[in-house]
């Protein structure tokens, strides 16, 4: 990513021009206050069109007065408030303090300089204030971390104020937006107050693996461009079909032969650590999905005897089905292959799939035919699915991991422990409303992927409809809509590798995180449009290839190449 190699240039032609502007000051000091507190607390959104301010997710409340500050890399600095639970050991932040720094100034080789003069103008610094006992500088954030948090920009230093890293998170990413370049390219920030918390706790982008493998600096910079979107969940659908890139140690075989490559196109034990850990730096969970009993091609390669032969006649045909779900092996090696992956993944919760299981397999195998009568399961296999979904959870729970599932296993009526996240994908939009109203009305938590397969591309501006979804549009009672965790945004990787995932899932992906992070009735298209055309730009100059919304420029255009 070229973003410090732009910037540093920019930073130095800010200085020069700097003195330029040492008389705006005065100027700067009208109060008008452009938007404020509804009675009712709701935001309407508007910055005008023509403002440089660009913030994405829109704060749920936000303050804007025209009194305007400098920002100059020479003399401003990110710093622990003295309050602060947190300091300097505090890795997670610093490691964040710089990051934000560069976004915002460049990476400042020249540090030595003699500081500039500040200006009365000019604000110095951002105060970090952790105010809980434990700021969780260590932890992991889960899907009950409080990530709220309250920014007031104002002289003589801005105040952020977090529960713990979470919430500072987000703050500073917010902080980072407020900045503007005004026409002379001088750094800017108004005079600002907001009071910010997501609307759902989960919020996450889901990509695919196993259809192509994608190399970890395009899992790392996907992980970078959530952070500046506020997403807090990486759905790893590491394995499926086509290949099974996951380097099991308990089953080294299991990529050895499953993968497309066994050495250029795994995932070590190292590479998911380091996956891990930089998502927990910028405040993003990882949950793996291993997804059985279909979807599992690549897993037989590896693993004799694990997926059901089919027959043709009275013969096997050579190939095979889903996981045999009658063989006692089949559980055995379950129970090992989880265990494992329950310590490799620290997150609470696991994602075991379930879905698009096909039965043909299943009916063609006379050893099947055979338990199913034992079983009194008839000619229902969907029946034979739940009894080995029943096992699996059964396993996974007794690694202390929770699950997540998709919606067939909650429709084939599984029996669910009831903190299972029932993962809606499937139908129209009456389908998966009357669903999410089923799941919930059955006690279960929800999340919504169904409009958001970002994978399916169109002509035009297809954000339209992704931005306009939402996950409580179903008919439920207060109860039920408390019981929707949130959504994911999935990019399938049928059509998708390094070559075209960041430009097709971004900015497109930013319009789910605007629905899922504020208040519900920020919604109008047109605003959103002016600020979204600026996010973009935003994150390109960050060095993410967001593809264009539609015409028009970016004063820092790409310059990835
Ligand atoms: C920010 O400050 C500038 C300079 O005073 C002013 O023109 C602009 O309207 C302010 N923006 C907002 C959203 O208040
Ligand atoms: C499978 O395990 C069950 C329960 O442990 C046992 O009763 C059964 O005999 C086993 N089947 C085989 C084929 O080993
Ligand atoms: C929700 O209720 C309204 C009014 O009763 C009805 O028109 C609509 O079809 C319902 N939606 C679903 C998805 O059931």
């Amino acid at each position: 990513m070229d973003r410090n190699q732009l910037t540093e240039e920019e930073s130095s032609r800010r200085v020069n021009i700097m003195g330029l502007l040492l008389n705006c000051a005065v100027f700067l000091l009208v109060v008008i206050v452009c938007s404020g507190w509804q009675d009712d607390g709701n935001y309407d959104g508007r910055l005008s069109d023509s403002d440089p301010i660009s913030l994405w997710p829109l704060p749920q409340k936000i303050q804007i007065s025209a009194v305007a500050f400098k920002l100059s890399a020479s003399s401003f600095q990110i710093s622990h408030a003295k309050e602060s639970s947190a300091g300097p050991g505090c890795n997670l932040l610093q490691n964040a303090f710089r990051r934000y720094f560069e976004y915002m100034f460049g990476s400042v080789k020249n540090e030595a300089k003699p500081r500039k003069k500040v200006f009365s103008s000019e604000l110095t610094e951002l105060q970090v204030w952790i105010t809980s006992a434990d700021p969780e500088c260590d932890g992991y954030p889960s899907l009950k971390s409080d990530e709220s948090y309250e920014l007031s920009v104002d002289q003589p230093s801005a105040v952020l104020k977090a529960s713990n890293v979470w919430g500072a998170l987000r703050g500073l990413e917010t902080f980072s937006q407020l900045v503007y370049e005004d026409d002379y390219g001088v750094n800017i920030i108004n005079k600002t107050s907001i009071v910010d918390f997501p609307r759902f706790a989960h919020r996450g982008i889901l990509l695919d693996t196993s259809r192509h493998y994608l190399p970890l600096r395009v899992i790392l910079a996907n992980l970078e461009a959530m952070a500046m979107n506020k997403y807090n969940v990486f759905h790893w659908h590491i394995v499926d079909d086509p290949s099974f890139p996951y380097f099991s140690r308990t089953f080294p075989e299991l990529s050895q032969k499953g993968a497309f490559h066994p050495y250029t196109h795994v995932y070590t034990p190292a590479d998911v650590k380091m996956v891990i850990e930089f998502a927990r730096m910028r405040g993003i969970r990882v949950i793996p999905e291993f997804d059985t009993p279909g979807h599992t091609q690549s897993w037989g390669k590896g693993q004799k005897d694990l997926l059901t032969p089919c027959y043709s006649g009275s013969s096997p045909s050579g190939t095979f089905g889903p996981v045999n779900p009658i063989l006692n092996t089949t559980y055995e090696f379950m129970g090992r292959f989880f265990k494992e992956v329950s310590t490799m993944f620290p997150d609470a919760y696991v994602h075991l799939g379930g879905d698009e299981v096909d039965f043909s397999c299943w009916k063609s195998n006379p050893d099947i035919q055979k338990f199913m009568e034992e079983h009194g399961f008839g000619h229902d296999y969907s029946k034979l699915e739940s009894y080995y979904i029943q096992r699996l959870l059964d396993i996974v729970s007794s690694t202390n991991k929770g699950y997540m599932i998709w919606q067939e296993v909650f429709d084939n009526g599984v029996k669910l422990r009831l903190d299972t996240q029932i993962h809606v994908w499937k139908g129209s939009k009456d389908q998966y409303e009357t669903e999410m109203a089923r799941v919930t009305g059955a006690g279960f938590h929800a999340l919504l992927s169904t409009p958001w397969y970002l994978n399916r591309i169109s002509y035009g501006q297809d954000w339209h409809g992704i931005y306009t979804a939402d996950p409580h549009s179903f008919n439920g009672t207060e109860e039920q809509k408390k019981l929707v965790i949130g959504g994911e945004a999935c990019l399938w990787g049928e059509y998708v590798d390094a070559t075209n995932l960041t430009p097709r899932l971004w900015p497109r992906a930013s319009a789910v995180a605007e629905r899922l992070w504020s208040d519900k009735d920020v919604k109008d298209i047109g605003n959103a449009y002016g600020r979204l055309a600026q996010h973009r730009c935003r994150m390109v100059q960050r060095g993410i290839p967001a593809e264009p919304l539609f015409v028009g420029y970016c004063r820092h255009e790409y310059k990835g190449l």
